[in-house]
């Protein structure tokens, strides 16, 4: 546990703009900052963070907290692993009380993990720089071989790993680690016949991979022989912290590269990116060999829509890559293509060229990926006609998959203009393409999603109206309503009827008596645990005292916290103030919209815990098993309860009409 001053003293000096930007590109937009939200698949940005507040939102897809709960959710860690990430951040020392079992347990497996790979990485590298071997082997191939720079080494970590066949491993288990977690990171295989362990990575050169926040979640070995009967790389396996299909080489030391020149470079390797890196040119990341899945074109799409892959000269692969590029079309990006010279790759290139050669290279080289792909086809097409229709049908396909009408639109006519035939077929061709694909839902779905965030901008700002709760509604909708009066307005005062006084009120006060008088609690106990936050606020600040919304925005508890975001940043308001209009209530003032709100909330949910009430008091008349005295009992209740029912009703009655 952390103690309550420290988690005050860590929010105090969390920068929210700051640690979300190491994951997105924030953009700034008046007062606020928007991206594309990382937890959800989006081309428009609805993810909006507001350093004011200290909290983020996503339009999209509801998700919502401050700086500690976004790298809990990004990060999977747990409450304290996200305040400490904050502390160190920050230079915070965090003094901790002992962990609760539970909390041990959770931690434990992934934390062992990455402590075994960070003191492997940092074996391997020493081996490389300090023994003989690594020197002699693993650092002449580096630096005569492959060029690379003492700095660059380091930079990325590089190591060697031992060619005794379980130096490793017997080292790892001497410094305390476990056998359990060096099989779980497939740093260590196991023999089958007696248990023993051996290195995976056993006379290799090793190139750490970290994930976006650079810790290392496995590492890549290639090699040194020559021989074509040894794989050249071995790679960590899948594991609790590592899922090949979403990480991406170098991204931690790219992304800032990234964000700022606005362009992603993809490459084939680890020594590609590498070799950019040492060159100047520092936004390139690698899929590892593998063709790019999604998981990874959306990591990229945090930090830029734009991306060019860099192709060798002679690569075999680009045909069967053309189908992956696709994809990247389909997240709404840019994609353009670069091809080397033959016989380079982009690491010999970059080796024998200045940055300057490089990035010039790529400007005055990088196609647009259709346009790429067309000519291509097309050249394998030329003077085959059943080709040529197949080549059409392949073009519209990847058209029809771009969820932007107007570049649609513009790859429509190049296309058409390349492949010299009629724009209207291509268009009908796309249009038909698209209806049988159902992609249209989607696109259609954003541009709604937009048009009601463009509107809700354009809007005064004046009064906020809040929704209104309809009879009928159920508690959980009631209780958030009346939460949302509390934390929205607490303070704000408003003419209460009492009988036939009227009386001036604080919101909250309402609310407090109106539910403790009758010994209401309610069903969700985040609720409640927001209301009594609100309570001892006033306790301390005095009654009537506004509240600031921070104090729960960055509250301790992170239920309370990611409830008061959500609440507190919801869209109810637009659709409200419609409703409002709808209804043609003139209402000028907070006042006046709480007058009619809240004792509207608080009778409609108080109606609904008594019919609640009343019910389960018929079920227990229905009890073959009841003694007279409980149905004396019951019965009583029951006549109480009705009696407060039509109270209600008719208050329902007033306050409706
Ligand atoms: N790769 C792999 N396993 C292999 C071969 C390749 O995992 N047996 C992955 C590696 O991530 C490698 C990438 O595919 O970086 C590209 O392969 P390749 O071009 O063959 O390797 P390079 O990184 O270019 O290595 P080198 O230049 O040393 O040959
Ligand atoms: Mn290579």
């Amino acid at each position: 546990m952390i103690d309550r001053e420290t988690v005050d003293r860590i929010y105090a000096a969390a920068n929210i703009v700051d640690i979300i930007g190491e994951y997105v590109t924030l953009k700034r937009k008046g007062v606020n900052y928007q991206a594309c939200c990382p937890f959800h698949n989006e081309k428009t940005p609805s993810f909006v963070v507001s350093p004011s507040k200290g909290v983020y939102k996503c339009f999209g897809c509801g998700k919502g907290g401050n700086a500690v709960t976004f790298l809990m959710e990004h990060e999977n860690i747990t409450y304290p692993e996200a305040l400490k990430m904050v502390a160190k951040r920050y230079g915070i020392e965090v003094k901790e009380k002992e962990m609760t079992e539970e909390e041990v347990r959770r931690n434990d497996d992934r934390e062992s993990m990455f402590a075994l790979n960070g003191w492997a990485a940092e074996y391997f590298a020493n081996y490389l720089h300090r023994e003989t071997e690594g020197q002699s082997v693993g650092l002449a191939y580096f630096r005569q071989k492959r060029g690379m720079t003492d700095a660059t080494i380091r930079k990325f970590g590089l190591g060697f790993c031992p060619a005794k066949g379980d130096r490793m491993s017997k080292d790892a288990l001497a410094a305390g680690y476990k056998q359990e977690f060096l099989v779980s990171t497939g740093l260590s295989l196991q023999r089958e016949s007696d248990g023993s362990l051996y290195d995976r990575f056993r006379d290799r050169v090793i190139f750490p991979v970290h994930n976006i926040s650079g810790r290392i979640v496995a590492f890549g070995g290639r090699t040194l022989r020559t021989d074509k009967q040894v794989a050249k790389y071995q790679n960590s396996p899948e594991s609790e912290i590592y899922s090949k299909k979403r990480e991406l080489y170098g991204l931690y030391f790219a992304k800032k590269a990234i964000q700022q020149q606005d362009f992603a470079i993809m490459v084939e390797g680890y020594t590609d990116v590498i070799s950019m890196h040492q060159a100047g040119v520092e936004n390139v990341v690698s899929s590892s060999g593998t063709s790019l899945t999604t998981e990874q074109i959306r990591l990229l799409n945090r930090f830029t829509k734009n991306i060019t892959v860099i192709y060798d000269g002679d690569s075999a692969g680009i045909h069967a890559s053309l189908r992956g590029i696709d994809m990247i079309l389909k997240e709404g990006m840019n994609v353009r293509v670069v091809l080397l010279p033959e016989p380079e790759d982009p690491d010999s290139f970059a080796r024998s060229h200045t940055a300057s050669e490089l990035q010039e290279y790529i400007r005055a080289n990088e196609q647009d990926f259709l346009e790429f792909k067309a000519k291509l086809l097309l050249q394998d097409a030329e003077g085959d006609p059943i080709r040529k229709a197949a080549l059409i049908a392949d073009m519209v396909q990847s058209v029809s998959v771009i969820p932007d009408p107007i570049q649609r639109s513009v790859y429509i006519k190049e296309c058409a203009r390349i492949m010299d035939i009629d724009e209207q077929i291509l268009i009908s061709e796309v249009a038909r393409k698209r209806m049988t694909t159902s992609g249209d839902r989607e696109t259609d779905e954003f541009l709604r999603r937009q048009t009601t965030l463009r509107q809700r901008e354009a809007q005064q700002p004046g009064v906020e109206f809040v929704k209104q709760v309809e009879a009928g509604s159920s508690f959980e909708t009631l209780e958030r309503e009346i939460v949302k009066y509390l934390l929205k307005y607490g303070h704000c005062s408003f003419d209460f009827k009492e009988g036939r006084t009227m009386v001036a009120c604080n919101v909250a006060e309402v609310i407090f008596s109106e539910l403790s008088d009758d010994n209401i609690a309610f069903r969700n106990p985040v609720y409640n645990k927001i209301m009594a936050a609100y309570r001892e606020q006033w306790a301390q600040l005095g009654t009537g005292v506004e509240v600031p919304a921070h104090v729960f925005l960055n509250h301790i508890d992170p239920e309370v916290c990611n409830m008061s975001v959500d609440i507190l940043t919801s869209d109810d308001n637009y659709v409200a103030s419609e409703l409002w209009r709808r209804k043609e209530i003139h209402i000028d003032t907070d006042a006046e919209m709480l007058a009619v709100g809240v004792p509207k909330a608080v009778t409609l949910y108080k109606s609904k815990v008594i019919e609640a009430l009343i019910k389960e008091l018929q079920g227990r008349l229905g009890d073959e098993n009841i003694s007279d005295e409980e149905m004396r009992d019951v019965v009583q209740r029951l006549t109480a309860y009705n009696q407060v029912k039509v109270t209600i009703a008719n208050k329902i009655q007033r306050l409706i009409l």
